[in-house]
């Protein structure tokens, strides 16, 4: 091991990550662990378990959230450290999973090797944070910590099932009207151990990053309507067809993206047809959009340009035009502070680390509403993630655990 620090077992991540994999298996490295379903619950079980083998007092608050305390010996503000449980549809089996494991095994470690901290360290599993059972679910977990649900969200937002999230916590034995207890006011830094899920680590020939500004992201549902018609008899020039309109408003979008250039991103991850025959003219094409940018401008202005876009052509082509917006979480900038702590604490690991921005959205810039937030990322081989190809070589695992580890030490010690 290079480098001074804490000493973390390649083996117990490993075993840990895998472990915690086989809740929603999908295939030999995908993951389908989504918020409130059976995976979730049987692996937030595991996540008690471990914490509390980790000697680490541990409680559930009204969302599911675990969180599990390593008292301090003087009272104020509380370490924080953590990430979200659930995943993708299909996703991997390091994205949020590596910081829920590595928070546990970094206050396991801080408490065998050099004791009692001064300030109380916790490490909390989010119970949601992808959006990808309730679309509009989006960072429930951390919302919840920072006070971002409103009374009436959790009847109002449904699953494609039609399921309210209301009714997924009840089934969990969690009770929506007590979301607010969740609210926490006593952190005083948070933490975030997380893959980069890009390809810059990769790219600098680096094992791990400090983050010093996480992306906007903004989702939106967009319903194109026209009027279904016969796919041979209906010239071109009489249609209202919505899947012209899509194409060309989708190719409109991801161009603008590109021509920008980095780091304006622009996605379109899902489109459906009523009624999709072959020989039909369509009556409706609904589809998303994923938009982010870093900059608060220049995400203003692309997000400006999309509905101009929209509207313009919908109105050409006589489509009426629906636009839901379903998350919207503005860009944040990390603590300098915490920032320099995180570099600190890479360097007396012996880790050689670049200071990098973040294309992926994460708790933490939620619990910087709250609280001083910045991240630790590990090398994502091939900058993939949200895919079950994602991957992490188990030496950048174990290197990011121990800058985690050495930054809560010079935070709590
Ligand atoms: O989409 C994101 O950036 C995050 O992984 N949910
Ligand atoms: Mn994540
Ligand atoms: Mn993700």
């Amino acid at each position: 091991m290079v480098g001074t620090g804490i000493e973390i077992r390649a083996s117990d991540v490993t075993r840990m990550i895998e472990a915690l994999a086989s809740h929603g298996r999908i295939g030999s490295t995908g993951v389908g662990r989504l918020v409130y379903t059976d995976a979730w619950a049987s692996a937030m079980e595991l996540c008690r378990e471990w914490a509390e083998l980790a000697g680490l007092e541990v409680r559930e608050d009204a969302v599911g959230n675990l969180w599990a305390r390593l008292h301090g010996s003087q009272d104020g503000p509380v370490i924080a450290t953590g990430s979200h449980i659930d995943s993708q549809c299909n996703g991997g089996r390091f994205d949020g999973a590596l910081g829920v494991v590595g928070s546990i095994l970094a206050l396991d470690a801080l408490r065998r090797q050099v004791g009692r901290p001064k300030r109380t360290l916790e490490a909390v599993v989010f119970c949601e944070e992808e959006g990808s059972r309730f679309a509009k679910a989006a960072f429930w977990g951390s919302r919840a910590v920072t006070g971002g649900i409103r009374p009436e969200d959790p009847d109002a937002i449904l699953d494609s099932g039609g399921e309210s999230i209301a009714e997924a916590m009840r089934a969990n034995r969690l009770d929506p009207l007590g979301i607010s207890t969740a609210r926490r006011d006593d952190i005083g830094a948070f933490v975030e151990l997380h893959i980069e899920q890009g390809p810059v680590c990769e790219a600098a020939g680096v094992p791990v990053a400090v983050v010093e500004a996480i992306t906007g992201i903004a989702h939106f549902e967009v319903t194109l309507t026209g009027e279904q018609n016969h796919a041979g008899t209906c010239p071109m020039d009489l249609r209202r067809d919505p899947m012209a309109g899509f194409a060309e408003i989708a190719s409109g979008l991801i161009d603008h993206a590109h021509r920008a250039g980095r780091p304006a991103v622009t996605t379109i991850g899902r489109c459906d047809q009523e009624p999709g025959g072959t020989a039909v003219v369509p009556h409706r094409v609904r589809f998303s959009i994923d938009a982010r940018h870093p900059d608060p401008a220049a995400r203003k202005e692309m997000l400006a340009v999309h509905e101009r876009l929209i509207l313009e052509v919908a109105g050409r082509r006589g489509l009426r035009a629906e636009i839901r917006r379903l998350i919207d979480h503005p860009p944040v900038r990390c603590d300098p502070g915490l920032v320099e702590t995180l570099r600190l604490a890479a360097d007396r690991c012996g880790l050689k680390a670049i200071t990098m921005a973040s294309g992926a959205g994460h708790d933490a810039q939620r619990m910087a509403g709250i609280a001083p937030a910045a991240m630790i990322f590990v090398r994502s081989k091939g900058g993939i993630s949200h895919s079950p190809e994602e991957n992490s070589s188990t030496e950048d695992c174990v290197a990011g655990i121990r800058v985690l580890a050495e930054a809560l030490r010079l935070l709590a010690y």
